[in-house]
């Protein structure tokens, strides 16, 4: 199971790695070739962003411990209640479902700990992988604009999307939670329905949960 944690300059040589293939940085706005430093550039820049409430960069890491990708909300306007969702993951890591975890956890994080109204997102409308992440999300498509940058040789249509809090999917987040003791176990009467627990999602955010064990010392739990 992937997890995100703010990004810090700790991050930036994997995540350099990982944005200096032409495949990452294809539909974005991140300069090709992707320029030595860049990515420390951008978190230094990001973390500036964090402090001032209006940018908010995660990492995405795997199990190992090590950066597949970032997660991230960009132009947070708290007092309109505005951001924009961002993501992109190393060449490697595409397909196994990680985009729509860490979209799903940033935009959670947005609803739930900003408390933002709306999300907005852009994408090319020949990346049909990140289309697909967004709808799942609940975003709906708003405008078009062609976008011209440099990199591309010629202009490409852009697709505005948004959704607002009380249209967004979240996404099944299973947690495996170790009670540390068989339920089964417990002296008769006690009530399972009575233990209550706070866990903590990949987004940050406490969930206070009731355990309804099933006599089994691991349960899944899942958020929402
Ligand atoms: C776009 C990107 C983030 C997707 O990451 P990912 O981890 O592969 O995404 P997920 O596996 O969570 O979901 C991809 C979904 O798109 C679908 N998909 C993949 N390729 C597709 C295609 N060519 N056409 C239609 N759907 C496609 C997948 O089947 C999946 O949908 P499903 O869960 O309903 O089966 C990744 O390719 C990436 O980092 N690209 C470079 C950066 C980028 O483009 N970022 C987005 C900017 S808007």
């Amino acid at each position: 199971m992937i997890s995100i944690e703010p990004a810090t300059l700790a991050h930036a040589p994997a995540l350099q790695t990982l944005f200096e293939d032409r495949d990452v940085t294809e539909h974005l706005a991140f300069p090709e070739p992707y320029p030595p430093g860049e990515m420390a550039r951008y978190i230094t820049t990001a973390i500036a962003g964090r402090q001032a409430g209006t940018r908010y960069v995660f990492a995405v890491i795997e199990p190992d411990g090590q950066p597949s990708g970032i997660a991230l909300l960009k132009d947070v306007d708290a007092r309109a209640g505005t951001g924009e969702l961002g993501y992109a993951f190393g060449r490697a890591y595409w397909g196994g479902g990680r985009a729509t975890a860490a979209a799903d956890a940033t935009a959670a994080f947005a609803f739930e700990t900003l408390k933002l109204k709306t999300l907005r997102a852009v994408c090319g409308a020949m990346n049909l992988a990140s289309l697909r992440v967004l709808a799942k999300l609940g975003f709906v498509e708003e405008s078009r604009f062609d976008e011209v940058r440099t990199k591309w040789p010629e202009p490409r249509q852009q697709i505005v999307l948004r959704v607002r809090s009380f249209g967004y999917v979240p996404q099944m987040r299973p947690v495996t939670l170790t009670l540390g003791f068989d339920p089964s176990k417990l002296p008769p009467g006690v009530p399972l329905s009575a233990m209550r627990v706070l866990l903590t999602d990949p987004a940050g955010d406490t969930h206070d949960k009731s355990i309804w064990g099933k006599g089994t010392v691991d349960e899944t739990v899942s958020f929402p």
